[in-house]
């Protein structure tokens, strides 16, 4: 059984490292395979009698479980001929495995249906699109093919010489996260959040801070998921605390841990605030003036922190700091912008 996991460019290695630590079954992991490296998705070959449990992996947002993948399609062909090189047999016991086994909402058989087509073949995207409709309707009973949107999607892609017809398993809940109702421009995904804790190796003694705070996304994550002993979620921004405060009461587990977190309306560089750990983002852009400036006030005001031990900081560029020691370095697209999620340990 293949399944594809859409995380953010550049976390595709934190997202291996996150299912070698929780998923304990018979499987692979392909990065490499028909989807080029560093497109945000990771490949699984799932050989388990057990079911995926992709639902407590906090850094992947959408999850796609592979009906069908035929490899080389020949360009010359026509739409109509694409159907001789589905496999209907296979198509049909994967769909039934997706009801018995994967179902993650109700037995309702209605099916949305996104084609994408990124190929040379000469024919369009509306024949190929309906030339798979038309084997669904014949073929697949237990599936309807409908254009009503909110329902169980299927994917259908041909990428150059390969077809992959794909569910998506993931709902927009999922996908979104629960806790975020109110957000910021520069507001994380949850799925990087969650990456940059997931890299901290926060430990449960641990007093962890985050100074640029914003709307408090890396806090949430790490209530609802990690454990640490203290927590600090500080900004500039009256307004971002605001946000964070919302957000982080929206988190399932803040209830039982919100003794442990302080929220603190105040600047990085005139705080008093100290911690084992500062996981952030730097706010960057024209809004904040030259970057150089900034990283320079940030590293002094690092080198002043007494017990810190280490940083993971996302930014455009690479942060050195001396008597620091880079230890990971992710290159990473957020919003478009390439930045670079890097943890520094001090020597
Ligand atoms: C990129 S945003 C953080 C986004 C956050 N991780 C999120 O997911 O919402 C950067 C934040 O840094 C704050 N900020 C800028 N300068 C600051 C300073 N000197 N001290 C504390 N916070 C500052 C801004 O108010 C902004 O909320």
């Amino acid at each position: 059984m293949k399944f594809l996991l859409q995380t953010q460019i550049g976390v595709e290695k934190i997202t291996v490292r996150e299912l070698l630590s929780k998923i304990r079954s018979t499987y692979s992991i392909d990065f490499l395979g028909f989807v080029p490296h560093k497109n945000g998705i990771v490949q699984i070959d799932w050989r388990d009698k057990s079911r995926f449990e992709y639902q407590n992996l906090g850094t992947v947002e959408d999850v796609f479980f592979v009906v069908n993948y035929v490899k080389n399609i020949p360009y010359s062909i026509q739409a109509k001929d694409i159907v001789k090189f589905i496999d209907s047999r296979g198509l049909r016991s994967n769909i039934d495995y997706f009801f018995d086994v994967l179902n993650p909402f109700s037995s309702d058989k209605k099916f949305r249906f996104i084609v994408r087509k990124k190929s040379p073949h000469s024919f369009r995207r509306i024949d190929l699109q309906e030339v798979i409709k038309t084997l669904f309707n014949k073929n697949i009973k237990r599936v309807q093919v409908t254009a009503e949107e909110g329902v169980k999607e299927i994917w259908v892609t041909l990428l150059k010489n390969r077809l992959i017809i794909a569910i998506r398993l993931t709902t927009k809940i999922q996908r979104q996260g629960k806790y975020k109702t109110q957000g910021i421009p520069g507001a994380l995904r949850p799925t990087v959040a969650y990456a940059m804790n997931f890299i901290s190796e926060i430990r449960s003694n641990d007093v962890v801070w985050d100074p640029f705070c914003g709307s408090g996304t890396i806090p949430c994550e790490m209530v609802e998921h990690f454990k640490f002993k203290r927590l600090i979620c500080s900004d500039v921004s009256e307004n971002a605390l605001f946000i964070t405060k919302s957000n982080l009461e929206n988190v399932e587990n803040y209830k039982r841990v919100k003794s442990k977190v302080s929220l603190r309306v105040e600047n990085f560089f005139a705080s008093k605030s100290y911690s084992d750990l500062i996981i952030t983002n730097l706010p960057f852009g024209i809004q904040h003036g030259r970057d150089e400036d900034f990283v320079r006030r940030f590293i002094d005001k690092i080198q002043s922190i007494k017990n810190l031990r280490q940083i993971t900081v996302l930014f455009p560029e690479l942060i050195n700091i001396s008597g620091w020691q880079r230890t990971s370095k992710f290159h990473l697209q957020v919003k478009g912008r390439h930045c670079i999620l890097q943890v520094l340990r001090k020597l």
